[in-house]
């Protein structure tokens, strides 16, 4: 009921070009990502681990959602709607730490979120013999 209640919510303020709560959105997020996603991409599944650098080497939040949204879910793209692509791609981003939790992303800003990928684990020095 209230994730109903905050869908139609999403869709008023969307069309009042404000944005919504990013709280909201990541709840969204995470029920598409159980719905549709999460049965392959968690092990065992078919679909890779989405780590952090998988996903930064999408290389900004705009791209990685036009590939949710072209590819997956696999064998079953473009079946979800542009808010679910939205939310899913915004949660996959906060959980892996490439996007900040107190953004919403949108349509307008999503090409301006670069994703960096994790720093490498620092080589450790080599000890001199
Ligand atoms: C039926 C299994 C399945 C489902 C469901 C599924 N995926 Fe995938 N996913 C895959 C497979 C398999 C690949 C690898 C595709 C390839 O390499 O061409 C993949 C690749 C990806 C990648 C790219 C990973 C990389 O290596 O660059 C992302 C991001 C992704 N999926 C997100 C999602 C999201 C978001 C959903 C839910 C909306 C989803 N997937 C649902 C199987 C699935």
């Amino acid at each position: 009921m209230r994730i109903m209640f905050g869908l139609t919510s999403i869709l008023i303020t969307a069309s009042a070009c404000s944005n919504p709560d990013p709280e909201l959105q990541q709840r969204l997020g995470s029920v598409v990502y159980s719905t549709y996603c999460h049965s392959c991409h968690e092990a065992p599944g078919t679909g890779p681990r989405l780590t952090p650098a998988v996903l930064a080497s999408r290389l900004d939040a705009a791209r990685l959602y036009t590939y949710n949204q072209q590819q997956m879910p696999y064998n079953a793209a473009e079946t979800l709607s542009d808010e679910d692509y939205l939310n899913v791609t915004a949660w996959l981003l906060v959980r892996a730490n490439l996007l900040a939790p107190n953004t919403t992303l949108s349509m307008r800003n999503m090409e301006t979120f670069l994703l960096t990928p994790p720093n490498e684990e620092a080589s450790p020095s080599t000890p001199k013999p």
